[in-house]
Formats: C-alpha cells, structure tokens, sequence
C-alpha cells in the first residue's frame, strides 16, 4: 500500500508526531549512530509484520529491539554479570546484545522470530533516545533499507528505498558510525555474532578473555539459522486445499472459512504474518499428541514468501527426539 512518507525534522513537535505514528503501529524510520533503523512497536504483531513487508525480506529474520536505557532493557532481557559488564561499559552505544528473552515482556514473537533470546540495544543517538523517551516502548528496528540494499546513513538514503512504504523518517543527518552494532551473543557464553561499531578487541579487554565468533548454522548460539527450529511438535502438511480426518486446519483466505484457524480470512498476508507464529502454537497444542496439521496455500509472493519460508521449516523432517 502507498503512502506519502513525511521527512519529520527532530524537535519536540516532529518527535511527538513520530510517536503518535509509532503507538497507531505505523512504521517510521530514525536516526541511531550506527545507521537509521526502520521503527515499529515492537510489542504490536501488525507492526512488525509491516517492518517485514517494507523491507521485502524474505524470511523472518530476528530484529533488534531498541530501548532508552538499561533499566528498560532489564524488562525485556534477562541480565547476567556478563551482560551487565558489557552494558556497563559501552551503552549507550552500537553494540547490540542478544540475551534471553522475558516472556512477560510481551514482544511480538515475531521480533524474536519465534525464539526464546532477543537481540538488545541502547543506541546513543540523541534523537534515537529522544524517540524511544517520546514514545515510551520497546522499537523493533532493523537497518532502513530495502532488503539486499545497503544500509542508510542518511534521511535521503532511507527515502530512495522505502519512500511510499513507511508513514515517516526523522531526520536526524548522517549518521556518525556509518556500519551496523556489533552483536555479541551472551546465552551460551560469549560469542561475537556480528562484527560492526564497537571493536571485539575493545570486547575482548572488557571481558578479559577471548570473543569467538559464533553465528554458524551448526552452533546451537545462531538457532534461527536450523532448518526445523520452529516446528510445532504435530506433523505439518503444507498447501492443503483441505484437510484430512483428524488434521487441524490452519486456513488462509476466502476459501478456508471453516478452518479451524484463518491466518487472514480476507487473504491480507500482513495479517497472516502477524498472526503465524500465535496460530502455529495454537495449532499444535488443538492437535496434542502424535497429532497433524494442514495448512492451506499462501501465495508466493510479498510476505508471503517469508511466511512459506517458515511453514517449511515447520514442516521439515527433523532429528529424531
Ligand atoms: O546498528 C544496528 O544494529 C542497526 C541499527 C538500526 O540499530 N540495526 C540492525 O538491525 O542492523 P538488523 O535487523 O539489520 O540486524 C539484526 C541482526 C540480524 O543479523 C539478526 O540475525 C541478529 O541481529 N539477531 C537479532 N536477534 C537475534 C537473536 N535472538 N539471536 C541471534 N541473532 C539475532
Ligand atoms: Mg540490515
């Protein structure tokens, strides 16, 4: 859907509008000191869904989630002595940790792809603090561009990938950093997951040993990357027209009424995405035991890649228990 994106300048009124935009679920892009991010209610599944929609991802990738402080942080993750040191140390500032996540902290599981870690960062950009103190939430936010686009650093970077497709930019001029956070891994011990503005030298000397880098599709740190990590414990079965006896329907659009669950009964992909990874746990606990599901066909397109991409995965054979 088009939409005239606004260029809002970063003064109280312009900050207070981002806000309003944000708290409605629109998406609006910001300024960090790394690159400017593409900011959706983090807690708002619809939102979310929307951040996947504008950026044209095709999978559901983790997003980063981004706070005014530590304290709030603290809210959404849970802190160990390690994590609390390297916080400590360099928030606010680009470096991102991924940490577990607090379940009553009520993200939308999609900003964590169905896992149970989340990826957090206080970045030290005034008006990306000014934003997150205006609206007052958790910002899922990853880098403004379209996806396989090389990321912004500047308000008409963002606007020449995703102008028409997100409610508003703050402006916030070039961004000082110029590459993304770096991402250190702290659920299984350190790992450097991603390189970016804050050295892993500079890591290293904090911890006092060595930082190695994770993030392989073999390593259990890097679990968004295994093939069957989000299946349901019931078999699944993908583009089922209808089910078999015994099968819980999992439907989409206007053909899959009488579906046990509808992921968009208008056949509105941002709304089938904002609602998969609820209605898959739904699904599998209608199913119980040694049960199936069926899942209708979605169309290969928009979200609807990233949804598929996930379905598959579901249903992928996975290690014997
Ligand atoms: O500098 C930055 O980090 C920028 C600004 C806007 O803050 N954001 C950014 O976000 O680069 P994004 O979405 O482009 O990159 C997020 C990275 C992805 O590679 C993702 O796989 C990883 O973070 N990530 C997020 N949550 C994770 C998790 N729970 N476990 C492992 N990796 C995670
Ligand atoms: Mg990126």
């Amino acid at each position: 859907m088009e939409e005239e994106t606004r260029l809002l300048p970063p003064d109280r009124e312009g900050l207070a509008e981002a806000a309003r935009l944000l708290a409605e679920g629109r998406l609006v892009a910001f300024p960090t000191e790394t690159v400017y991010g593409l900011g959706g209610d983090a807690r708002n599944d619809r939102a979310v869904a929307a951040i996947f929609d504008a950026k044209g991802r095709p999978r559901f990738n983790p997003l980063i989630v981004h706070l005014p402080s530590l304290e709030a942080a603290r809210k959404i993750a849970v802190f160990d002595a390690t994590a609390e040191r390297l916080a400590s140390a360099f928030w606010p500032g680009p470096l991102t940790l991924v940490l577990p996540v607090r379940p009553e902290a009520g993200l939308s599981p999609l900003v964590t792809a169905g896992l149970d870690t989340v990826a957090v960062r206080v970045p030290a950009h005034p008006v990306a603090r000014a934003l997150l103190e205006a609206f007052g939430g958790p910002l899922a936010g990853p880098s403004a561009n379209p996806s396989g686009k090389v990321s912004p650093t500047r308000p008409a970077h963002v606007l020449s990938g995703l102008s028409g497709r997100i409610a508003a930019v703050v402006d916030g001029g070039d961004c000082a950093v110029g590459v993304e956070s770096t991402i250190v891994g702290l659920a299984e011990g350190p790992v450097l997951l991603r390189p970016g503005g804050i050295p892993a030298e500079a890591i290293e000397a904090c911890l006092g040993g060595p930082l190695p880098t994770g993030g392989h599709a073999e390593k259990p740190s890097a679990p968004g990357q295994l093939a069957s990590h989000y299946a349901p414990s019931a078999r699944v079965r993908l583009g089922a027209d209808t089910p078999k006896q015994g099968e819980v329907w999992l439907g989409f659009g206007h053909d899959a009424l009488e579906a046990d669950l509808n992921l968009s009964p208008t056949g509105d992909l941002v709304e089938a995405a904002a609602n998969l990874f609820h209605y898959l746990r739904e699904a599998d606990a209608l199913a119980g035991e040694g049960g199936a599901i069926a899942v209708s066909p979605i169309p290969e397109k928009g979200l609807g890649r990233a949804i598929n991409d996930r379905l598959r995965r579901a249903a992928a054979p996975r290690p014997a228990a």
